[in-house]
């Protein structure tokens, strides 16, 4: 495994990004209303990251990904793909994954949106994987391992009865979307992959949480992430940097504690 120690001029760029990601979700969030479409949300953040930001939506045409942004509803786990004719209703839930490139560096984030009042499955579901999100964050400081990470997820959604979906996992970010290190959420590094944190790595966080079973299915689009049982499903996601003390959370929004 190769994974990267950026640079202080590499830190400081990746502060930016992160910045940049976060204030979109904090943009669009008063849109996010029944009646909209996924598309109208997918051309408000085009536009910002673009015209505002001066910025680079990364989804765009990453593989071939039709769109700005990932959209993903209730039981879409992940990748969901903005659309025109997807209106958003009460009760839903939604995860808005945002990530920009500013200066060719990286910052990736997602978020949990209600539309209007969820259900109680609903809301339990989204804040416990906020929580499960935030308690490995705290995890994170040089010295530790990354198998931490998936441990304390797991073992917090055990005692919930989720489930967390194994198919798609954190990674490392910089220059590259996606680089080393992998980050599981779940309990699954040998001695062998386990890997010990050091100051300069940067790394996404993004448990997806089941309230059914943890098997995901891809759609025939090639992108959109299902639950196999059509359970509802969650994401938050921060994109962090390893410090000298401890964790700096690149993607931090300000209603946020750390
Ligand atoms: N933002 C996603 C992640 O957290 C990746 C989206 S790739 C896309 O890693 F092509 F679907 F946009
Ligand atoms: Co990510
Ligand atoms: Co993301």
């Amino acid at each position: 495994m190769n994974v990267p120690i950026k640079t202080p001029e590499e830190i400081e760029k990746m502060r930016v990004a992160g910045r940049l990601a976060a204030e979109v979700l904090e943009m669009i969030a008063p849109y996010v209303v029944p009646g909209v479409t996924t598309g109208e949300l997918d051309k408000i953040c085009h536009q910002y990251i673009t015209q505002v930001q001066q910025a680079i939506p990364a989804p765009l045409n990453y593989h071939g990904f039709p769109k700005s942004i990932c959209t993903s509803v209730n039981h879409v786990i992940c990748h969901g793909i903005p659309d025109d004719a997807k209106l958003l209703k009460k009760g839903d839930i939604i995860n808005i994954d945002i990530t920009v490139i500013k200066d060719d560096y990286h910052g990736d984030t997602s978020q949990m949106f209600y539309v209007g009042e969820p259900s109680i499955l609903a809301r339990r579901l989204t804040e416990f994987t906020k929580e499960a999100l935030y308690a490995a964050i705290k995890l994170v400081k040089p010295g530790a391992r990354i198998s931490e990470i998936g441990q304390i997820i797991e073992e917090m959604a055990t005692k919930e009865r989720f489930s967390i979906v194994q198919e798609y996992c954190g990674h490392g970010i910089g220059k590259v979307f996606h680089e080393d290190p992998q980050i599981l959420h779940y309990n699954g590094y040998t001695s062998r992959t386990d890997l010990v944190l050091e100051p300069g790595m940067c790394f996404t966080i993004e448990p997806m949480i089941n309230a059914g079973k943890r098997h995901s299915r891809q759609l025939n689009d090639g992108w959109t992430v299902v639950t196999k049982d059509k359970s509802l499903t969650a994401q938050w996601e921060h994109t962090l940097l390893v410090t000298e003390t401890g964790v700096e959370v690149l993607t931090r929004r300000s209603d946020e504690p750390f």
